[in-house]
């Protein structure tokens, strides 16, 4: 059985004191999500100060992108030790606005999931077509390339600390959400992707998370679908009561 995971992206939200008292307020409501890995990524500044807030608690901390390298003359860049160091126990890697506005590529991808991996970080690889792709029925194979270039010379072993999150373009933060048939067909073809690049039990067994316009009404039919195991959560990961009702989608 594969734990779902959901995670709360905060982006470029919140300050020290209001990611602390955000999840202050969230821990006593999540305390009895046992079965579900829930994850918050707070901007950078947050970190350490919210994995004190978070000590004791179900809830687990990533970081929102890391560097490649472990230290050197790499101005302004954070490397995955310095995110453990800080309570990480997670990263996410290759978000489509890393992509879009900061020139991720597959490659670097690639590289920065392989440093936090190296450093025993999980990361969240996202992967996702943009709403020209998919009208030009290229979703496919743009997810294909994604995968095969953001995963390419991972071993086996590598993929106990894999996350996959599948985040169409054109339903992050426009409330259009893809439809839970939409979403699973994607899902599918990753996770048969993963079995013909790697092997079966490794596809099997790694979680693929859902992104776009995650809302409490919307995520019990997203996560019923058999190759959803989780969700990615922008906007309704910053209030405590739908980031927790999101968590409790079994209980909806
Ligand atoms: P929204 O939930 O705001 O659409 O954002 C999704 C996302 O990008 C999470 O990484």
């Amino acid at each position: 059985m594969r734990r779902p995971v959901i995670a709360g992206n905060w982006k470029l939200f919140k300050t020290i004191a209001e990611a602390v008292s955000m999840v202050n307020e969230l821990k006593p409501l999540v305390a009895k999500c046992q079965d579900v890995e829930i994850v918050v990524a707070p901007v950078f500044t947050a970190l350490s100060r919210v994995a004190d807030a978070l000590a004791g608690s179900n809830v687990k901390l990533s970081a929102q992108d890391c560097y490649w390298e472990e230290e050197g003359a790499f101005t302004g860049e954070v490397a995955p030790k310095l995110l453990k160091d800080a309570g990480c126990g997670y990263v996410i890697v290759g978000h489509s606005e890393r992509r879009q506005y900061f020139g991720e590529t597959d490659q670097t991808v690639n590289k920065k999931a392989k440093a936090a991996i190296a450093a025993g970080l999980n990361a969240i690889v996202c992967v996702g077509e943009s709403l020209a792709e998919r009208e030009s029925d290229k979703t496919f194979s743009v997810i294909e390339t994604q995968i095969q270039g953001g995963l390419s010379g991972f071993s086996a072993d590598a993929f106990d600390q894999i996350v996959i999150a599948y985040e169409p373009v054109w339903a992050i933060g426009t409330g259009k959400t893809a439809s839970d048939a939409q979403a699973q067909e994607v899902h599918a073809f990753i996770r048969q992707l993963i079995a013909r690049l790697f092997n079966q039990s490794i596809a099997d067994a790694v979680r693929i998370l859902y992104g776009g316009s995650v809302k409490p009404d919307n995520v019990k039919g997203l996560m019923a679908q058999p190759d959803i195991d989780g969700a990615l959560v922008g906007g309704a990961s910053l209030k405590a009561d739908s980031f927790a009702a999101i968590a409790a989608f079994n209980a909806l």
